[in-house]
């Protein structure tokens, strides 16, 4: 075991070691180094390390940079290199690392582990594990047996921040669950989240570990569902916008999560959801509400690639597409698993050329490799020249801004496909585009 050195911190205050700056362990840190606590935060790559160390976020993320920034200056939070220092003389150690999709559909632990074995001789006495990673039911007990240390216990606490508004939903978070067999060891968890006044809920690990995926599942399915139903709206004339104010003023629907759009995406919901369906296959159990929203999902990246087919004359070849938007949705630069990159693919494969723009991208960003079947350019105007359909594919806002009459004249044809619903469809109309969104006539 490591002997720590440094001074004990006041009364109230928790020296914490948080490991993974990505976009859950980054606000986490911040937001924890924000209510007063000792951070002190492990990433391996050191791109990330440099740029944090420079005083900037890695990530975009509203308002992270200014709460680093202000945890590093009060010396609130530091960052390391590697989680054995950082773990070092820690009370709790919160584990934010990846959970990748494995070949199987189910999630990889193998960053868990590697974390957990590499800390293991470092622990303080009697420290907290505090598992914020997404992970299958039995990933506690598998840190724990890792960890191989009695006197070190293992909690799950789910995170459920959204990309984009990390900061205030860490601030604020909707609940807090803790999951622990050990119910002292859980409440010290929660007392960490007093100050957000969040309802916490403290359940058994299992339950806790089944809740983050249980959330993404409903989260998912809700999404489908209203995907689904702008196609019937297509189908029978009807306004899919319309319909979503007509079901979402009813509070046992709510608005939440009922855009229709291209398909979901992201570093979650697609992997969380095909965990699921491993987690359930392994139980003997069949979740088809899930494969349902699974294959629903891959359903409407097909429509929309089809919507771009019709607007683009019923054939890709010697076509252009310019498509605005790469992220998996607006305020983030997060493409993993990006609707818009798995629908320009589909595009290319057809046999399509891309121009894309988006906020988070520029032409050096050009080599990163899943960029390679697209030409960034740095401006949606230079994006969008000579092609023959306009794809909008990502809620920035700023495309709603754009000047349409420039650009009627800078196109080879003027045909947008609205994926996001986001355009003012008589404006563009009047302007001589053909326009077909999502659901709307
Ligand atoms: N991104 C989200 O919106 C979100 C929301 C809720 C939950 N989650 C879950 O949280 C977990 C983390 O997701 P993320 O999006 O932050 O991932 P990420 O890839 O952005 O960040 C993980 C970071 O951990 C670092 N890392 C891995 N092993 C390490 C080690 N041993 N020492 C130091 N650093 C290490 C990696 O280099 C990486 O920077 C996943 O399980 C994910 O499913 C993500």
């Amino acid at each position: 075991m490591t002997t720590d050195r440094s001074p004990m911190p006041k009364a109230g205050v928790r020296r914490i070691a948080v490991v993974g700056a990505g976009y859950v362990g980054l606000p986490t840190a911040a937001v924890l180094s924000h209510h007063g606590h000792m951070v002190t935060l492990a990433e391996r790559d050191e791109r990330r390390l440099e740029i944090l160390r420079q005083g900037r976020s890695p990530i975009v993320e509203h308002g992270l940079e200014e709460m680093l920034k202000d945890g590093m200056s009060t010396g609130r939070l530091r960052t390391v290199r590697s989680a054995a220092e950082a773990v070092v003389g820690a009370e709790f150690v919160f584990l934010c690392v990846e959970t990748p999709q494995s070949a199987d559909g189910s999630a990889d632990l193998s960053f868990i582990t590697a974390a957990a074995s590499e800390i293991a001789p470092h622990l303080a006495d009697g420290a907290i594990i505090v598992n914020k990673s997404t992970v299958p039911v039995g990933t506690v007990g598998l840190i724990e047996r890792v960890l191989g240390r009695a006197d070190v216990v293992t909690v799950s606490n789910p995170e459920f921040l959204r990309e984009g508004t990390a900061v205030a939903d860490s601030l604020s978070p909707d609940r807090v669950v803790v999951g622990a067999d050990d119910r002292e060891a859980a409440a010290r968890v929660a007392e960490l989240f007093g100050d957000s006044g969040a309802p916490v809920v403290i359940t058994d690990a299992t339950t806790s570990e089944l809740i983050k995926y249980a959330s993404n599942a409903f989260l998912a399915t809700k999404l489908t569902f209203i995907n689904t139903m702008a196609g019937l709206c297509e189908a029978v004339g009807a306004d899919v916008l319309d319909l979503v104010l007509g079901i979402g003023y009813d509070k046992r629907i709510g608005f939440e999560f009922l855009r229709p759009g291209p398909g979901w995406g992201g570093s979650c919901l697609p992997k969380d959801t095909a965990a699921l369906v491993a987690i359930s296959n392994a139980a003997g159990y069949d979740v088809s509400i899930v494969r349902g929203a699974i294959s629903g999902n891959d359903e409407q990246m097909r429509r929309v690639v089809a919507k771009i087919a019709t607007a683009a004359g019923g054939t890709f070849r010697d076509r252009t597409i310019g498509v605005l938007g790469l992220s998996f949705k607006a305020n983030t630069g997060d493409r993993r698993d990006s609707p818009a990159l798995s629908i320009t693919k589909m595009l290319v494969a057809a046999g399509a050329s891309i121009r894309a723009f988006d906020p988070t991208v520029t032409t050096a960003d050009a080599d990163q490799p899943d960029l390679a079947h697209v030409t960034v350019f740095d401006s949606a105007y230079e994006a969008v020249t000579g092609t023959h359909v306009i794809a909008l594919l990502t809620e920035w806002q700023e495309f709603r801004w754009l000047d349409y009459s420039k650009i009627r004249g800078l196109v080879a044809n003027p045909a947008i496909v609205d994926a996001r619903n986001l355009l003012e469809s008589g404006l563009v109309h009047r302007l001589g585009f053909s326009y077909s969104g999502i659901g709307r006539s």
